[in-house]
């Protein structure tokens, strides 16, 4: 089995190998921003060198990166422990390109790793892209060899990103692996797509905007690229499950859940998932020095934590 260390190893290998810099994870509470709750992305400390007021000595980057998505914008607490892919706390992957290449690159490299070094069917990935963004689509034929329905084009609402109000942004391209018929689901843009049959590992954004308060938009200094990937959710793939609770990490917590709460009834419980999701968005807030209170960031961790607790006293701990 490929464990969730072994995939996110690969992934920084591989894009080091492609001339990125392997950067640290920045930390949960972002500090270059107070705009922003919690870092919910890869591309958060990367902020300002694509609007180009900060310039690093590099133009392509590589990281895993830690996220909390519980507050603000991105906020998928309420979906957490009920589906096969949502998270409080994260690790997202992500490649960036500061100026340097742009689309066609971006997706060669997400292509030929997916599909060349980890080995995955192409038969089983679709792609989406922004509804008038034609070079992509031509792009996605040309790279990959997609049937053209198989490049889904979407609107705004799925296929323009921003990590918040104001900020760098532009649209991006989603790569949807599909898990199969025994699994309820459709493809990315049908009635059926919040199913957890076609799941989204990995999002290209095509940098090109800063989004201002006022809702005006300029153009960034450069085009640019910013990539997420799911580490669980590529993990689950990888392991040949639909859902991330079955990954070797998540096994693990769920093991231990059962020992704290005495519960031995069905691992499957979402309770249990709840629980392991959650304890890991409190040990890492908690890490970094955020602390459970009545406002702001602490009252986001307060809420996760009341959560998990409820769900243990439905497992039957007092
Ligand atoms: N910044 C790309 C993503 O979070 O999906």
């Amino acid at each position: 089995m490929t464990s969730v260390n072994d995939i996110r190893s690969s992934f920084l290998g591989y894009f080091e190998k492609n001339g990125h810099e392997q950067v640290a994870s920045s930390p949960l509470v972002p500090r270059n921003d107070p705009t922003l709750m919690f870092t919910n992305a890869g591309m958060v400390q990367f902020k300002n060198v694509f609007t180009g007021v900060e310039k690093r000595d590099y133009v392509r980057a590589t990281t895993s990166q830690k996220c909390v998505r519980a507050g603000g914008k991105h906020n998928d607490l309420d979906n957490v422990g009920f589906t096969a892919r949502h998270h409080t706390f994260f690790e997202m992957l992500g490649n960036f390109s500061f100026g340097d290449y742009f689309k066609e690159h971006a997706i060669e490299l997400a292509w030929n790793l997916l599909t060349k070094e980890w080995g995955l069917p192409k038969a089983k990935l679709t792609a989406t892209i922004y509804q008038d963004d034609d070079e992509a689509f031509e792009l996605w034929k040309k790279i990959a060899g997609l049937p053209e329905d198989r490049i889904v084009r979407l609107g705004a609402k799925s296929n323009f990103w921003q990590m918040g109000d104001t900020g760098p942004c532009g649209p991006c391209s989603e790569i949807f692996y599909d898990h199969g018929e025994k699994y309820w689901g459709g493809p990315p843009g049908s009635p059926e797509e919040d199913g957890d049959r076609f799941v989204e590992i990995w999002n290209l954004v095509f940098m090109q905007y800063e989004q201002f308060a006022d809702g005006s938009r300029t153009k960034l200094p450069k085009p640019s690229v910013d990539t997420g990937s799911g580490l669980e959710r590529v993990a689950a793939v990888m392991q040949g499950t639909n859902n991330n609770y079955e990954i070797d990490l998540f096994r693990s917590l769920v093991g231990s859940t059962m020992q704290a709460t005495g519960f031995n009834g069905d691992p499957t419980t979402p309770s249990l998932r709840v629980i392991s999701d959650h304890v890991r968005a409190m040990s890492f807030l908690i890490a970094e020095g955020v602390l459970p209170s009545n406002e702001g960031r602490g009252y986001v961790l307060r809420r996760i934590m009341r959560r998990a607790m409820r769900h243990a006293t439905l497992l039957g701990a007092t």
